[in-house]
């Protein structure tokens, strides 16, 4: 049915996420705290813990947009669903790269991806589990769709927490912050600092103009906390959860509203300045077809070299695993 067809006959938009763990019961919450889709089933093996998250969330159903949850370890639960959404995955423990997790959840994904098309063959397929942009290959690979629809959460996380941290030193709203990550979800993640701006100066003339702010050790700083963001909350809580899962519902927003948002997700890439064949994060459109465009910022060689290097990490896992 189209997004145009008179509001009687519109099906409600469905999200289908799998794994009732932390970060998916979080997405559940935030998807419809965000008013981000209709129906939320929530898919776990474990029975008792994705019927009680389901419940939790369905008795706060008043307090939000319109909006329903089921959850059920029956695969049914996500028939027809219009997002598949793959939390499910193994823990990173303190200490512990996402790269570490790549066998484990490779597996997985073999396992869950095929199933979830069964029930929901016209859906777009979103990773987030970690590590992302291997995830997001394997879906890829074995879903056997068309490139546009299988794509992870990448940097989109990272990039908040860039602007995040921007927005703190500058004093500026976050959404005046135009600046990505791009790379791996992970150690080898680039900052894209000469295409960032603030407001409509270029960041990296705020420094001289509103010195010392946002100078190359500020920049190296502030990096590198974007980077260390992740190890630093599971060495306090185990897991990182909230912020992940709104990264994960605006993503969600930007396909079911059609939003053609620029967002830094994870997605094949094909030539993008001379990389291939690999899954990673760059600036890409998202919206009801999946990904869209990918759009190459002015880049410094050292950025773009930086980049190739993040594509070789990447790479390399693919090829130990067969991918
Ligand atoms: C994060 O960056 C662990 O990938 C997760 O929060």
């Amino acid at each position: 049915m189209s997004e145009h067809a008179p509001a009687s006959e519109r099906r409600p938009s469905k999200v289908a996420i799998v794994g009732a763990g932390s970060v998916g019961a979080t997405l559940a919450y935030a998807t419809l705290m965000r008013g981000a889709a209709r129906q939320v089933a929530l898919y776990d093996i474990n029975r008792e813990k994705v019927r009680a998250e389901a419940l939790d969330i369905a008795h706060g159903i008043q307090f939000m947009p319109m909006g329903e949850i089921e959850g059920s370890d029956d695969i049914e639960v996500c028939r027809g669903a219009d997002v598949v959404v793959v939390t499910a995955g193994a823990k990173q423990q303190p200490g512990q790269s996402r790269l570490d997790l790549a066998e484990n959840t490779v597996g997985l994904v073999r396992a869950i991806v095929p199933e979830l098309l069964t029930v929901a063959p016209d859906a777009i397929v979103l990773m987030v589990t970690n590590p992302v942009d291997v995830a997001t290959a394997a879906a890829l690979k074995v879903a056997g769709l068309p490139a546009q629809r299988v794509f992870g959460s990448g940097t989109v996380l990272d990039t908040s927490r860039l602007r995040y941290l921007l927005a703190r030193e500058t004093g500026l709203a976050v959404q005046n912050l135009h600046a990505y990550v791009v790379g791996e979800h992970g150690d080898s993640e680039i900052t894209l600092w000469s295409s960032a701006m603030v407001g409509v100066v270029p960041l990296l003339d705020w420094s001289t103009t509103h010195a010392p702010l946002l100078d190359a050790e500020a920049r190296d700083r502030i990096a590198g906390e974007v980077v260390g963001a992740a190890y630093q909350i599971i060495a306090g809580k185990g897991a990182t959860n909230y912020a992940v899962a709104l990264a994960g519902a605006s993503i969600i927003e930007a396909v079911l509203r059609s939003e053609n948002r620029v967002m830094s997700v994870s997605s094949e890439l094909d030539d993008y300045v001379g990389i291939s064949d690999v899954c990673l994060s760059v600036p890409t459109v998202v919206g009801r077809e999946g990904i869209g465009e990918k759009l190459v910022p002015p880049m410094t060689p050292a950025e773009v070299a930086g980049l190739r290097a993040s594509a070789d990490r990447i790479r390399e896992v693919l090829r130990r695993l067969g991918l």
